[in-house]
């Protein structure tokens, strides 16, 4: 367990990331590492899993040409383990950084980071706005839909899901019911920078 706490982490996120929609995004993944971690075994990593999460696109919204390539540097602000630059390179893996996600952890957050950008595009579209009555179903023909959400990239989904070795099927209805499950704690916790 690294030493790391998550204050320190958020307080980093805020300095480098204003617009509300990458912070949703940050307690997002945030929220869905903390579930894996718990729900695979790693109970005890479940803080740092989650600051893995909370920090993944640390620079992306200052320098989204230099994503995954800037972030060392910041992460070195709060002297971050190596272990958790690993993961937050990793999870660029060609696309924008030959880091490959190695441990598991590293292997979640590839796996569910693009795939909770389909999710939220979908609530918002959905009268009840929320994870916690979407179906499955539902969400794999908007996955098939590639004029929905066409920015979400559905071939790096799928990459993730293989690098788990799941099923996409898996992938999808685990992350949804991690999402389902954090959604009002983040709800919450956006409320201080969303209108
Ligand atoms: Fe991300």
């Amino acid at each position: 367990m690294e030493k790391l706490n998550r204050e320190q982490a958020l307080a980093l996120l805020k300095k480098y990331n204003k617009e509300a929609f990458h912070l949703r995004h940050a307690l997002t993944v945030e929220g869905v590492m903390k579930h894996y971690a718990a729900t695979h075994g790693y109970e005890e990593d479940a803080e740092f899993w989650g600051i893995v999460g909370l920090l993944h696109d640390i620079d992306f919204e200052n320098w989204p040409d230099q994503h995954c390539a800037k972030a060392p540097e910041l992460l070195a602000e709060i002297d971050a383990p190596e272990s958790l630059v690993h993961a937050v390179v990793s999870h660029g893996y060609g696309i924008c950084s030959e880091v490959e996600p190695e441990h598991e952890m590293e292997k979640f957050l590839f796996a569910s980071d693009e795939l909770t950008g389909l999710i939220w595009s979908y609530s918002l579209m959905r009268p009840s706005k929320s994870y916690k009555d979407m179906e499955v179903k539902s969400l794999k023909k908007k996955f098939k839909d590639k004029k929905f959400a066409a920015g979400c990239d559905r071939d790096i989904i799928r990459r993730g899901a293989e690098q788990l070795g799941w099923e996409l099927d898996q992938l999808m209805t685990e992350t949804l019911v991690a999402m389902a499950a954090t959604e009002d704690d983040i709800n919450a916790q956006c409320a201080e920078f969303e209108d």
